[in-house]
């Protein structure tokens, strides 16, 4: 097959740990008989630089004009100061929004070989803990009005999350499609108690939920769900939530894995075009020194196989040779521990090409 991948590498560590992921594609895309074709832009701080915005009109063109797009991280305390319209991070709402993606998939798996990088008790990580978040991306507080203003001679600020039942209902189907392909769980996690955007979430959940009867479906209050993260996460199969709530509870379920550097994601609309990209940020305390982990990256190469290229068993492949190079002790930085030899960035992406 032949396939257009648009590449970010984008700020800090993004050009280390997306070097070699392409290197991995490369090989999948030699041992398989298949043909990727790179297109790089800039986007983010980079382009900010080069051109004065984050994400020039040429940049989004061609993340429309691909089979997908394979991100390494964007921003910077460079560009702290930088308006808000312009700033790195806008590069990222900008594609999202233009490609119509509106579900963020991210696992957060427990790598068996690395069960003592969990900060949760022992007999709590012994339960297993292997769950995908599904959280709405293009909707909710993120993407509503944002004013602020002067009232009664002080500064007032508004944030408004707003969703409509389409909204709603794609990403509800989406949670439910993924599960069928998993543990047939659904958790929908809302504050129907208070938010009346989250009474409408509960009713279109339910509503697609019974269009699903091999599913179960179960709501749970974001608050109750923070500590249920904690307290068993093997309780957990898919998760779908709202933007807002998503971003901060797949954060947690990041966190209860280990090393945020091992964990990939992919932002999906209607088509099987998507967005992958490790769930990190540009890491500008170890840019430039060849030390980052590039496992968040290679493991979103292997979901854009899956997801988007239906390569089943070449994303399988990279996996294995992932979990292979653990399995051989071999570990950047982020994720070291007694006993365990100690790579680089481009080191780990020699272990795992050689596994291929
Ligand atoms: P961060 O994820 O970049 O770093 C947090 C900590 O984790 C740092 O100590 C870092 O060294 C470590 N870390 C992250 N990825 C790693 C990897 N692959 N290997 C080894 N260690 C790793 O988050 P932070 O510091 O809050 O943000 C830094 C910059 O990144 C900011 O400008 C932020 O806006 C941006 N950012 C960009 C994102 C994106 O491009 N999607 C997402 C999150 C933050
Ligand atoms: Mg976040």
């Amino acid at each position: 097959m032949n396939k257009t991948i648009t590449v970010i590498k984008g700020d800090g560590i993004g050009p280390e740990i997306v070097t070699e992921a392409l290197r991995v594609l490369d090989k999948i895309a030699q041992k398989y008989g298949h043909s990727f074709t790179y297109q790089q832009i800039d986007a983010g701080g980079c382009a900010i630089d080069k051109y004065g915005t984050s994400l020039p009109e040429e940049s989004l063109q061609k993340c429309l004009d691909c089979d997908s797009v394979l991100l390494g991280a964007v921003g910077g305390p460079k560009w702290d100061g930088v308006d808000k319209n312009i700033r790195p991070e806008a590069a990222l709402l900008g594609i999202r929004s233009a490609m119509g993606l509106y579900a963020n998939l991210r696992p957060a798996k427990l790598f068996p070989q690395l069960s003592g990088a969990s900060p949760l008790k022992p007999e709590i990580v012994a339960r297993g803990i292997d769950l995908l978040m599904v959280r709405e991306l293009i909707g909710g507080a993120y993407f509503g009005d944002h004013i602020t203003e002067e009232k009664n001679g002080e500064k007032v600020a508004t944030d408004l999350m707003t969703y409509s039942e389409h909204e709603i209902e794609r990403i509800a189907r989406t949670a439910f499609n993924t599960a069928r392909k998993r543990g047939k769980r659904v958790i929908s996690v809302d504050k129907a108690n208070v938010l009346d955007s989250s009474r409408l979430w509960r009713a279109v959940v339910h509503r697609v939920a019974a269009e699903y009867p091999d599913v179960t479906c179960t709501d749970m209050l974001v608050d109750n769900t923070a500590m249920q993260l904690v307290k068993d996460p093997s309780q957990f199969d898919v998760v779908v939530t709202e933007n807002l709530f998503g971003d901060i509870l797949s954060d947690e379920a990041s966190m209860i894995t280990g090393s945020i550097g091992m964990i990939p994601s992919s932002s999906l609309g209607e088509g099987t075009r998507g967005m992958y990209e490790p769930i990190h940020g540009s890491a500008p305390d170890i840019a430039g020194k060849n030390l980052a982990n590039p496992i968040g990256t290679i493991l979103s190469a292997a979901m854009m196989l899956k997801y988007s290229f239906d390569m089943d068993a070449e994303s399988e492949a990279i996996e294995a040779a992932v979990n292979k190079a653990l399995d051989d002790g071999y570990r950047t930085g982020d994720i070291m521990s007694e006993g365990m030899t100690q790579v680089t960035c481009s080191e780990m992406g020699d272990k795992i090409l050689e596994n291929i």
